[in-house]
């Protein structure tokens, strides 16, 4: 079979890197040529576990079978769901009635929230022309996405001492530089993603309204992905607000939530995501949808849009049962010497594995001065059948001076010691989590450290 085109790719697609998951499942299947510790431990993919609420399967088998869903819907998604969707975000943000609030006319339907992002790029940053600020580490589909469009990211270092929360103080001063206004490429749009992929950093509202401010100031967009609202916790690990900003009078103006079905309901193969944002720019995503999307998948926009208030025990209750894994996460990766969870929130923990990994390549047979995060994961899952995400894939590459140097903030240098790595903690139950840690203790005798 010839592999040739006779044809050319567009340079930035070309460009653009392959996505990094099926590389990390490819060690596990490694592992498991010789699973010498047993079971494979995949704490790499941030899905959820647990098949969907058994009231949204039956409506979906039901909804799928009739042929009105056959047909196309409305564009920016059946009013019904939109409508009961704002109330879930009314009740889950105990949003009082004021002048804020959020109506079914503020809520768009896409094929998952991937597209919503992709949408909205294409609506707001003109290719070539434009930049969005985003943290450091940061969420490698919104990477690709800027790759894809030749949107330039300026990246915002993530605190490394404080649950890796980014650094506002330097968006500021890079927004006020006098050589910024200089140039061609012009900031576009603020993105932050909370609960965090991949640190698991949940921000405040004080935080998030910190940035509202500094969005506004500068005339930008905040783009708030929320793929994980159902997952941020109050002081009793039940399922808590996750920020305030829907009361602000004027907040169509600056603020836009990107959303997803996937996580809290369960249903990621269905694609459907949402995007909460004043009509004045629903409007023009409108039109990006209609090329994209026609209209996002129907059977499970009409199956949901009567059985949200019914879910939102059911809600409840994964996040709660998430707040309890977390804890137990914490609790085993911190006993074992060098492991340390750094940040943690959401589906994801963010972990630096023992210092003394970075120079034990000798040890383990590799030819190489410095050990990344790369390195470690690759070892931890193809020789301890543990797979998760190592944190380089969630920066440019170390090796980038370029980027390092013109396009990350000051404050980042430090994240170039390349000593995380990402655990999803969703997608497993807690006999796992027990297990890891034996497992976390074979790697560091596999890597030289204790007995
Ligand atoms: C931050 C973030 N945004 C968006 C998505 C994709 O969501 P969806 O399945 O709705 O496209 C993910 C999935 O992992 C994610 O982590």
């Amino acid at each position: 079979m010839s592999n040739l085109l006779n044809f050319s790719v567009a340079p930035a697609v070309e460009a653009t890197e392959a996505p990094p998951i099926p590389r990390a499942q490819a060690w596990g299947v490694e592992y498991l040529e010789n699973p010498t510790y047993g079971e494979l431990l995949g704490l790499s993919q941030g899905v959820p576990k647990s098949a969907p609420h058994e009231s949204v399967l039956k409506a979906l088998s039901e909804f799928s079978a009739d042929p009105l869903s056959a047909k196309y819907g409305p564009i920016l998604g059946e009013t019904k769901l939109r409508e009961a969707y704002a109330e879930e975000i009314k009740i889950q943000y105990q949003i009082k009635n004021g002048e804020g609030n959020v109506k079914g006319e503020d809520i768009g339907i896409t094929t998952g929230c991937n597209m919503a992002f992709l949408t909205l790029i294409m609506a707001l940053c003109p290719p070539g022309k434009s930049s969005v600020l985003i943290p450091l580490p940061s969420y490698f589909n919104q990477m690709m996405v800027f790759s894809l469009q030749s949107v330039k990211p300026i990246f915002i270092p993530c605190d490394t001492l404080n649950s890796f929360k980014p650094s506002i103080s330097s968006a500021r001063e890079y927004l006020n530089s006098s050589d910024r206004k200089t140039e061609n490429v012009k900031p576009k749009m603020i993105c932050l993603v909370s609960p965090n992929n991949p640190t698991g950093s949940v921000y405040s509202h004080e935080e998030i309204k910190e940035w509202y401010e500094l969005a506004k100031e500068f005339k930008l967009a905040l783009i708030l992905d929320e793929t994980y609202r159902d997952f941020v916790e109050d002081d009793n690990g039940d399922r808590g607000i996750p920020h305030r900003l829907f009361e602000e009078a004027d907040w169509r103006e600056t603020l836009v939530s990107l959303g997803s079905f996937s996580k809290g309901y369960r249903i990621p193969g269905h694609r459907l995501g949402s995007i909460i944002a004043g009509p004045a720019l629903l409007k023009h995503l409108t039109t990006i949808c209609d090329c994209m999307q026609i209209c996002a998948p129907r059977p499970p926009q009409i199956a949901l849009s009567t059985l949200l208030p019914s879910l939102r025990p059911d809600l409840a209750e994964s996040s709660k049962a998430l707040s309890k894994r977390r804890n137990l996460f914490k609790e085993v990766v911190n006993s074992v010497e060098g492991w340390n969870v750094v940040s943690i929130g959401g589906y994801f923990a963010y972990v630096s594995f023992p210092s003394d990994y970075t120079f034990a390549s000798s040890t383990i047979g590799l030819k190489r001065k410095k050990l990344g995060s790369e390195d470690i994961a690759k070892i931890l899952a193809t020789r301890i059948g543990v797979v998760t995400l190592p944190g380089s894939f969630f920066m440019p590459p170390t090796s980038d001076d370029e980027v390092w140097e013109n396009d990350v903030l000051k404050g980042g240098e430090i994240l170039k010691e390349d000593k995380w790595l990402r655990f999803a903690v969703a997608n497993v139950e807690d006999d796992v989590v027990i297990k890891l840690g034996p497992r976390l203790k074979e790697m560091n005798k596999l890597m030289g450290m204790g007995e």
